[in-house]
């Protein structure tokens, strides 16, 4: 498609069946998280207007998705579904072996029972929390190298997800022989959604071969990344994403993959690879957890949306529509005031907490303070990605994260722009009586990934 000279985002589809949303009154809300201890994963969905937690598994599926899934076959070893599943990984991600799990912490889990360990350490740009939790479970330490501009939620930097090469190359220098693979997670997630460059990709990439250590991509969302590249990058302005995400791959050794983001599925993922040992270790482990290597925790009909979701995820129109659409949610916020990660990530838009609420101490959770907030206003459900995930260390200390930050996560093909002016006005009511809110204390929490059922109690 030529450019166009409107203005207004088209999202490049028509709705074809629609879900009832359930309206709620402020009074229900604040009853409905005191009844949850504040912590919005325990909210019933029902409870929710506008779901912005994530955007993992929640986008709609395409008219096309829905027909392949009458392809799906069964079979428990070998189905028709796996080779057109594979086939459509390999297209654009050309690695050796590709093994299908639930979800993307399963290859991540497998990857790591089989390539962690104790004393070991996992070099990533920022590793998501379930990577970090399985890489820390075998006893390694899982070590983010961003570059300086990526904690820094103003800073604007085409690609504030490239990891920190010299930390790179410094960390290898010293301790070689400890590290058994690098990860570059594209986007990188935690870090505001950020892209990583082709050129950071090569030169960690250059990094690696020199010390003969195996990179592999943690590729959630690395179509977007691929259209930042397209549209951000040098060189690439006229490359389709489709061979941007096949070089990206060109330079890896293997990649986890949760489908249920770029990939437009509600459940999946993949772990693939070149080395042959490896894969043979992966593929033994993935049996005894996950299932057959042709299936891999998955129906063959779930097989079949990924393949076609895979098809969509490199589409031009709606990647334009994607980013354009979180870029919109994103200058709103700035134009009122609200604090952001500048520039806006692929799939979220953040929200600095710590900025907008300079009077809560990181230990009182002011990212957590934020999403109660926004919950309570208007029924719009975000998730804190701050010092509740990040702050408490496998030794039991806590310390505050690198930053605060409320992510409002963009369900892939759900919400229209009516329900994204709504959210803008629901932020913008919030953050004009910022000052009055209470930071939060923790009442009861788990040991690991504690955001999911830890309890809260705002502070008096
Ligand atoms: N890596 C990244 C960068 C992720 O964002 C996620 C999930 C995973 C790995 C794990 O994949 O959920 O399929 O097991 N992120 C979701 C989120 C949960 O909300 O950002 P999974």
């Amino acid at each position: 498609m030529t450019e166009e000279p409107f203005h207004t985002i088209i999202e490049p589809f028509r709705i074809h069946s629609v879900e009832p949303m359930r309206l709620t009154t402020r009074a229900q809300r604040v009853s409905a998280l005191a009844a949850v201890g504040y912590n919005l994963f325990e909210l019933p969905a029902d409870d929710v207007l506008i779901d912005l937690l994530t955007d993992s598994g929640t986008g709609a599926m395409s008219a096309e998705q829905w027909a392949s899934i009458q392809r799906g076959n069964e079979a428990y070893a070998g189905a028709p579904s796996f080779y057109r599943f594979r086939d459509a990984v390999t297209g654009l991600f050309p690695f050796a072996h590709v093994l299908p799990t639930h979800q993307g912490r399963a290859a991540e889990k497998i990857l790591f029972t089989a390539a962690g360990g104790p004393g070991l350490i996992v070099p990533n740009n920022t590793h998501f929390d379930t990577t970090r939790a399985n890489v820390e479970f075998t006893g390694a330490q899982a070590v983010d190298l961003p570059i300086a501009e990526g904690l820094q939620p103003a800073a604007r930097h085409p690609f504030k997800g490239n990891m920190d090469v010299a930390a790179l190359d410094h960390l290898l220098t010293e301790r070689a022989d400890s590290v058994p693979l690098v990860m570059l997670t594209v986007t990188n997630n935690s870090g505001g959604g950020q892209p990583v460059s082709m050129a950071n990709v090569r030169a960690v990439s250059d990094v690696c071969r020199k010390f003969g250590k195996p990179l592999f991509l943690d590729a959630c969302r690395i179509a977007e990344n691929a259209w930042f590249i397209r549209t951000r990058e040098p060189g690439y302005a006229d490359v389709p994403v489709a061979d941007i995400v096949r070089e990206m791959a060109g330079l890896a050794d293997g990649m986890t993959m949760s489908a249920k983001k770029d990939p437009l599925a509600n459940i999946g993922g993949w772990l693939a690879l070149n080395d042959e040992n490896l894969a043979e270790r992966c593929r033994n482990l993935e049996i005894l957890t996950e299932g057959f290597p042709t299936y891999g925790g998955l129906a063959g009909r779930d097989l079949e949306a990924i393949a076609q979701g895979l098809r969509e995820a490199v589409d031009h129109d709606y990647l334009r529509y994607r980013v354009r659409s979180v870029e919109y949610l994103g200058a709103a916020l700035e134009q009122a005031g609200v604090p952001v990660v500048v520039p806006f990530g692929g799939h979220a838009v953040f929200i600095d907490a710590r900025a907008l609420l300079p009077h809560i101490e990181p230990l009182a959770y002011p990212g957590q303070a934020l999403a109660c907030a926004l919950y309570a206003e208007g029924g719009v459900r975000t998730c804190e990605i701050g010092t509740v995930m990040f702050g408490l260390h496998p030794d039991g200390t806590e310390t505050p994260a690198p930053m605060d930050l409320v992510r409002l996560a963009i369900p892939r093909r759900t919400y229209t722009q009516s329900h994204i002016d709504y959210v803008i006005e629901v932020a913008t009511r919030v953050a004009a009586r910022a000052d009055d809110l209470p930071g939060m204390r923790i009442v009861s929490q788990p040991r690991q990934l504690r955001h999911f059922t830890a309890r809260f109690a705002p502070e008096s």
